[in-house]
């Protein structure tokens, strides 16, 4: 199985995430872990795409929020690090747009601050619902990893992301898409 894992990350926490997940998905699988800036915008060739990014104003960033977040860079008491090319773009949101329709097994996830959904929103949601309008078949529901309010990730993150990885690639080698 071939798998490509895409995400954005402003500070470092979701790109740990993604490729956690990644540690999780190798056995048996081919997994290319990609920073959405490069992404590619044709995706045949892979069995399963894994999208994620981090919860920004209730979902996906826009350019704006990525411009608010490289102000978070740098304050007293911060010791948040921007990832290379994070302040330039593009965004999933921009990404995705530029996708063509593709019939790939997809699943989506996001980082969010720990509290109930109702005040975060998350990321992943809107990530999924993008991913089926294009026509991949989304073969788990969306997945939340927890940062605190300086967005690094809460303990066990990366374990629980490790172990969605595992669970993944049971759920996708399995799932029918509409090519079958
Ligand atoms: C401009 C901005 C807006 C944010 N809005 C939200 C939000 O609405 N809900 C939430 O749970 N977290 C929010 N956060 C926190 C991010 O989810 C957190 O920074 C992110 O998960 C860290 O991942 P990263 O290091 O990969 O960027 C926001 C962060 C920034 C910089």
């Amino acid at each position: 199985m071939r798998v490509a894992v895409v995400y954005e990350s402003m500070f470092g926490s979701t790109r740990l995430v993604a490729e956690a997940i990644a540690k999780g998905l190798t056995a048996g699988t081919d997994v290319r872990v990609m920073g959405v800036a490069d992404a590619p915008d044709v995706l045949d060739g892979f069995d399963l795409l894994v999208v994620g990014g981090p919860t920004h104003a209730w979902g996906m960033s826009w350019p704006s929020t990525r411009r608010g977040a490289t102000l978070r860079v740098g304050k007293p008491g911060s010791d948040l690090v921007l990832e290379p090319g994070a302040d330039v773009g593009p965004g999933l949101r921009e990404w995705l747009a530029s996708l063509g329709g593709v019939d790939v097994r997809a699943a989506a996830f996001d980082t969010r601050i720990k509290s109930p959904v109702l005040f975060t929103g998350r990321a992943s949601r809107s990530i999924g619902r993008h991913l089926a309008r294009l026509g991949l078949t989304v073969v788990a529901p969306p997945e939340s990893f927890l940062v605190d309010k300086e967005s690094h990730l809460l303990p066990g993150e990366l374990d629980r992301a490790l172990a969605w990885g595992v669970q993944l690639s049971a759920v996708a080698e399995g799932a029918p898409t509409g090519r079958d």
